[in-house]
């Protein structure tokens, strides 16, 4: 049974290694067996997210590039086969709100502007189409897995992040349509998938949730009121879904989107 889970010999490649959740992602692929190769735009950032991970030095590769440029990622394509030769796996973790694409307390709808929405678009939908375009590609030689990131805000209205919703929507729709498109035209052999996390405390959400003193804001006692496991997330807890989905034991799923979140997608709030 737990050969099902094992991804010795596997060649994982994470966008967005370096952030909160991408870097425990990371070292699950690595307890798994797996090698990653961290990508993100700040060297340093590269270099502190691989000071923190265990394991084997040799699991892990970091790679310069910005997700919305096609060009930084078709040079990090070139050091990666260089380097390992080929990859088994993708996830597609870059990703994130930007304040110009959120409603403020004492805005509207009508305050946002399209340059911060279509911003935020850019990270999230094209800075996941453009690294299964060009990573995707080395996972048809040997047979792999994608694996995107999504959020609770793809499914339902969540208030404020109005760009970051729609982009969220859009990956989850990208996801089975790309799953459909791969499994059809390369035998099964690729899978596509996505991981909806529910609340989970990183740099970019730690302000909204969490008051200075640690005690929670109003927009973070709402979330907890309406997680039924009365907690948010702890990073760790997504290395599980993610080492299933790239491994064999989930051979036969493709196209869904799996949500990690405490039970906040199942319940009414009543
Ligand atoms: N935290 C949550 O509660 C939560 C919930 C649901 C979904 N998510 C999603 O989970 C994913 C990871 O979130 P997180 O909390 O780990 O975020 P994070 O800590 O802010 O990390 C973001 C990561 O993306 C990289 N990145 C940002 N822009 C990039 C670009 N243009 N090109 C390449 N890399 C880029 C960052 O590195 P550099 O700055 O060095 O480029 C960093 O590694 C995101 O897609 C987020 O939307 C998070």
């Amino acid at each position: 049974m737990s050969n099902l889970f094992d991804l010795s010999g596997k060649n994982a490649l994470l966008t967005g290694g370096t952030g909160a959740l991408g870097t425990a992602m990371a070292q699950g692929l690595i307890n798994a067996g797996a090698r990653v190769a961290l990508l993100s735009r700040n060297p340093e950032n590269l270099t502190a997210a691989a000071a923190k991970l265990g394991g084997d030095a040799g699991a892990v590769i970091l790679l310069r590039g910005d997700v919305t440029d096609a060009a930084s990622l078709e040079s990090a394509r070139e050091e990666l086969r260089q380097k390992w030769g080929k990859l088994d796996i993708l996830v597609n973790a870059a990703g994130g709100n930007r304040p110009g694409a959120t409603i403020g307390p004492d805005q509207t709808f009508f305050d946002l502007k399209m340059e911060d929405f279509a911003g935020v678009s850019k990270l999230n939908l094209d800075g996941t189409v453009i690294p299964s375009l060009i990573f995707g590609q080395l996972l048809t030689e040997n047979g792999g897995s994608i694996v995107n990131i999504s959020s609770m805000a793809a499914d339902r209205a969540i208030t404020r992040v109005v760009g970051y919703s729609a982009a969220k929507a859009a990956i989850d729709n990208f996801t089975k349509w790309l799953a459909v498109e791969l499994a059809k035209k390369y035998e099964g052999r690729v899978r596509v998938n996505a991981i909806a996390p529910g609340f989970f405390i990183g740099e970019q959400n730690r302000r909204l949730l969490l008051n200075e003193d640690g005690t929670l804001t109003d927009r973070g006692n709402t979330i907890i009121r309406n997680t039924p496991m009365n907690r948010f997330g702890e990073a760790e807890e997504l290395m599980s879904t993610l080492v299933w989905l790239c491994a064999d034991a989930s051979r036969f799923v493709t196209g869904i989107v799996v949500p990690v979140d405490g039970g906040f997608s199942a319940f009414s709030g009543v």
